[in-house]
């Protein structure tokens, strides 16, 4: 199982106070050093965190792993990606008051939309990922609209509580398994930290873990290379690798 490591809130420390630390770029290369498999990062449209030339050095100095990008299915963002040539776009609903993502892209209602706007990328080879709830529907309209991998919303998960948590396990779990029968590459983030992402993680079909938050907010006590390092071995552990 891979591991991306999403460097988006060391730019939202930097943009508290609009100055030039911590570097989002440092923050990545020490994340490889330590054993991130991917860097991911978001640039959203009102430029929060992320910022488009930390995009640019991104792309440039990390060589070793692969560059995510998570955006919205704007034309601003493509032609954006398109000039950067990350490894892989994920697309992800985005609305402007919402302190983080908050729920799958609908590919549902934008199935047709979304197979025209993919197209350029495919053309590149750049793997395109569709970030959706856990829901049959959403797989299905993924494979329609062309997406090579589906990323399953894991926020229900991390935001339930008691009998809560394993209904939305297994929520998961069928997900992944039908996005695999139906040829799908089948990656879950969002909400994921040290105390949740063990059920997640040994979920076979998922071969992909994007994480953020919680190894950027550990790294202010531990260090980003012990925060990777520590959040691998979990994975590790519950892929039964150690
Ligand atoms: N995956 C996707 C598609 C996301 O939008 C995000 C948040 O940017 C993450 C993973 C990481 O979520 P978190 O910061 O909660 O770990």
């Amino acid at each position: 199982m891979r591991l991306g490591v999403n460097v988006d809130h060391i730019a939202t420390l930097r943009q508290a106070r609009r100055t030039f630390e911590p570097d989002p770029v440092k923050g990545a290369i020490l994340a490889v050093e330590a054993g991130a498999d991917q860097i991911t990062l978001h640039l959203r449209e009102d430029r929060r965190h992320i910022q488009d030339e930390d995009l640019f050095e991104i792309r440039k100095v990390i060589t070793e792993v692969p560059i995510n990008l998570e955006m919205a299915a704007t034309e601003e963002m493509k032609k954006i990606a398109l000039t950067v040539k990350p490894d892989s776009i994920t697309l992800v609903p985005e609305k402007r008051q919402e302190i983080t993502t908050e729920g799958g892209l609908d590919v549902v209602q934008m199935q047709e939309f979304l197979l025209n706007y993919i197209k350029d990328f495919k053309d590149l080879g750049i793997r395109v990922v569709f970030f959706i709830d856990p829901v049959y529907a959403q797989i299905e309209a993924s494979l329609e609209a062309g997406a090579n991998a589906v990323e399953l919303h894991t926020g229900e998960y991390a935001n339930a509580t008691g009998t809560e948590v394993d209904v939305e396990l297994e929520r998961l779990k069928k997900a992944a398994r039908y996005a695999q029968e139906k040829s799908l590459k089948v990656f879950a983030g969002h909400g994921l930290t040290y105390q949740n992402v063990k059920p997640v993680a040994s979920i076979p079909q998922i071969e992909e873990l994007n994480i953020g938050h919680s190894i950027i907010a550990n790294s202010v006590f531990w260090g980003i290379g012990e925060a990777v390092r520590r959040m691998k071995r979990l994975i590790q552990e519950a892929r039964g690798d150690i």
